[in-house]
């Protein structure tokens, strides 16, 4: 059982497919809290929900990112975090976290790595003209979405699909690998050799149309 901080700053789509992971039973992990960024982020809701402690960090109160970083730090050592999981947290963090959670930080980004890296990656494979996006979830280093890949799942995208339907298939995507990148930490089953992220033992079964790690 794997005891993990979750980072948020929006909708918390991604912090709720955890939640119901965890709630049927098919995730070996504990949510010690949520922090959000952002007072009025909707996900605060689905943690008061599922009952897991949240606390509101505004980083417009902190001079310098490491100060931020700080505070989110304590909470999280506070809580008894060993995972780190950014959810939508839309701060870049710094070393200042990095280091106390060494290969203890995951991402999800809503694209192919490394393309399409940063903000609206959805948005950014569609004006491409890209066939194929899709989600990874990788280790955080110091590097905007840049840290080992630990998987990754792929959706078609066809040029009359419209930005929302991209952006949900992307999401439900997302939604199948997060929980199932957790379960592979919790199990103690990644490891992590420069770059490349090996995942020990069977395959669990997945529905989306195409995931690989
Ligand atoms: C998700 O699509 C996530 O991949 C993305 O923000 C959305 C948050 O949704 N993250 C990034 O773009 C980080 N670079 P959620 O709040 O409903 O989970």
């Amino acid at each position: 059982m794997v005891a993990a901080g979750v980072l948020i700053s929006g909708a918390g789509t991604n912090l709720q497919a955890i939640i119901d992971q965890i709630a049927a039973g098919r995730l070996a992990c504990t949510l010690r809290v949520v922090i959000s960024n952002r007072a009025g982020a909707p996900g605060i809701a689905r943690a008061v929900r599922a009952g897991v402690p949240v606390r509101v960090i505004d980083h417009r109160a902190f001079a310098r990112r490491e100060d931020f970083d700080r505070a989110l730090l304590d909470v999280l050592r506070e809580a008894g975090a060993e995972l780190v999981l950014l959810a939508g947290f839309d701060r870049l963090i710094t070393r200042t976290l990095i280091d106390a959670f060494p290969l203890r930080i995951m991402n999800i980004h809503p694209g192919l790595l490394p393309a399409f890296k940063g903000l609206d990656a959805q948005g950014a494979a569609q004006s491409y003209g890209v066939k194929i996006a899709g989600a990874t979830v990788h280790f955080v280093d110091e590097q905007t979405d840049h840290g080992p890949i630990i998987l990754q799942g792929a959706v078609p995208i066809g040029p009359d699909d419209t930005e929302a339907e991209v952006h949900d298939r992307i999401l439900a995507v997302e939604h199948e690998i997060y929980p199932a990148a957790i379960q592979f930490f919790a199990e103690g089953r990644l490891e992590v050799e420069d770059r490349r992220v090996r995942v020990r033992g069977p395959r669990p079964a997945v529905t989306a149309s195409l995931v690989s790690w």
